[in-house]
């Protein structure tokens, strides 16, 4: 039966004073902070260069993030690190994480059918995020699609309206508060995954690619 009290939330099991990504991830190994553990395979944590310039926020491990224990490797991923490199960003600046950081899915006979997280799971995962901020302090953060966009701006985040353009974050957060890391600025697009979906996929990938670029272009010194 579906629980209606809120869950507890990682910040519980998130290290006081963490030294590397490394550590977050194994304390993040044993997160019990909403019951999205209980079925997933195991958690799966950012990762990247511990220096990187941008932080990539996606969504949630898909079916075989889920099963491999690392973020985009799945279809999504292969597409973003072509659209990455079709941008001219280098993928040693990168980190790549996600909002909710076990897969939600939902079993159809033997089949495993994403679910896109909720809000009690955004917030509920949130506390890994800003742990990952506040290590790696990066100069930009780049938005990966509509779970992205409400796990870091808030509930009215639309991608359609926002995507391709610098906004200042946490700034711009509707509760800047829930962010206590340093101000950089944040850019939104498109989730991979809507490329691969999309009727007119040519014209689609194009446009994350030039998203990408203004991405590029703001760290480009
Ligand atoms: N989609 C995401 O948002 N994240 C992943 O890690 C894989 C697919
Ligand atoms: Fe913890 Fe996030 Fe997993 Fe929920 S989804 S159990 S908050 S790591």
């Amino acid at each position: 039966m579906p629980s209606t009290e809120a869950p507890p939330g990682a910040k519980r099991w998130v290290p006081p004073h963490p030294q590397s990504i490394e550590e977050l991830k194994s304390a993040a190994a044993d997160c019990h902070g909403c019951e999205l553990y209980e079925d997933a395979t195991q958690t799966v944590f950012g990762r990247g260069a511990p220096r990187a310039r941008m932080v990539f926020v996606g969504e949630q491990p898909g079916d075989v993030e889920d099963q491999r224990g690392l973020p985009f490797v799945g279809p999504a991923g292969r597409l973003l690190r072509e659209a990455v490199d079709d941008a001219g960003i280098d993928p040693g600046d990168l980190y790549i994480t996600n909002s909710v950081k076990h897969f939600r899915f939902e079993l159809r006979g033997r089949r495993r059918v994403h679910q896109t997280p909720g809000p009690a799971h955004i917030a509920s995962c949130r506390p890994w995020l800003v742990a990952e901020f506040a290590l790696l302090q990066p100069e930009l953060v780049v938005l990966l699609g509509a779970t992205a966009g409400k796990a870091l701006i808030g509930p009215s985040f639309r991608v359609t309206q926002q995507r391709g353009r610098l906004m200042p974050w946490p700034a711009s957060a509707q509760h800047p508060e829930d962010f206590p890391v340093a101000q950089i600025q944040a850019l939104a697009t498109i989730h991979p995954s809507a490329v691969l979906r999309a009727d007119d996929r040519d014209t689609a990938y194009r446009g994350l690619v030039d998203d990408l670029k203004v991405a590029a272009a703001a760290i480009a010194n």
